[in-house]
């Protein structure tokens, strides 16, 4: 068998192969919790559009595709996962291969902050992603031109009413030595962005007292929008196209200038020091 992938480690999710050989999640989850998010999908699809029967799947941040495959056992024509990280996606694809799974559903190299990163989809899963960005508004606008019909977000949030932000520091993962960055919004917060993107109508399952301790807690949600209306995706796209122009100004001929400049400067700054104390 080729276990080119590290299968030791990180893997999101439990799966077995044909063989019968199990793999199981490093320590970034849990079978029960995974089972949980997964019901948690299942009941959010059914709950506004009824199904995945006939339509198209993007996933988000896919990993290791285990809600790709989810999809794909829920009925979804086709689900293309996407993720930054080209580790996750080898070992998608080397599951994919393993489970003899057919083309449709792939996997691809990919960054939600590129504009081209997919075509849109039916359905788009933004699951474990959202905190991982620091600029909900831009990414929320992202993924409002990605999606044709319904938006599942799954993220952590700060567990009270109101529109806010808090800088958190994660604890890093394993491999990760220093502690790392995330915005945590509340979830009224992330349904005024999402609305101010075009997407309406927030929907949530609620969570019985047997969940898992941040969704138990009201620290994790997963939620879907469907979209507010045409004229508000005609908006947005404009919007996001402002948006383009704004990231894409900082590398323009007077920003790499400014930098040079800076650069050059700095260069001196050792000899002015020590020039400085000497005199
Ligand atoms: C916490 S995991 C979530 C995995 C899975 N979606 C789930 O919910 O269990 C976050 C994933 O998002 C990926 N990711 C982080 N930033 C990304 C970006 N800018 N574009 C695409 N994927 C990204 C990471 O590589 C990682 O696999």
């Amino acid at each position: 068998m080729d276990w080119s992938p590290n299968y030791k480690t990180y893997w999101h999710a439990r799966y077995e192969l044909p063989d019968g050989t199990i793999i199981n999640p490093g320590r970034q989850g849990n079978v029960e919790r995974t089972n949980f998010r997964a019901q948690l999908l299942r009941q959010l699809i059914a709950r506004t559009i009824g199904s995945l029967k006939d339509r198209t799947v993007l996933d988000l941040g896919c990993a290791d595709g285990y809600f790709s495959r989810q999809a794909m056992h829920m009925g979804a024509t086709s689900t293309h996962g996407i993720d930054i990280n080209p580790e996750e996606i080898r070992k998608a694809n080397w599951l994919k291969k393993q489970l003899r799974e057919d083309d449709n559903i792939t996997f691809k190299v990919g960054d939600i902050n590129d504009r081209n990163v997919a075509p849109a989809h039916d359905v788009v899963l933004c699951l474990g992603l959202l905190y991982h960005t620091f600029n909900y508004a831009e990414t929320l606008l992202r993924l409002r031109n990605l999606t044709r019909e319904l938006l599942v977000v799954d993220t952590d949030v700060i567990p009270v009413s109101g529109s806010w932000a808090k800088l958190e520091f994660e604890r890093g993962l394993a491999w990760q030595r220093d502690l790392m960055p995330v915005l945590v919004l509340t979830p009224n917060a992330i349904d005024d962005l999402a609305s101010v993107a075009g997407f309406g109508d927030p929907r949530a399952v609620p969570v019985g007292r047997d969940a898992p301790s941040d969704y138990g807690a009201g620290r994790r949600i997963m939620r879907a929008y469907t979209l507010a209306n045409d004229d508000a995706g005609a908006n947005v796209r404009a919007a996001t196209r402002r948006t383009d122009n704004f990231i894409t100004q900082p590398f323009s001929w007077r920003y790499k200038l400014g930098t040079l400049f800076y650069k050059t400067a700095n260069l001196f700054m050792p000899v002015a020091n020590k020039a400085f104390d000497r005199w």
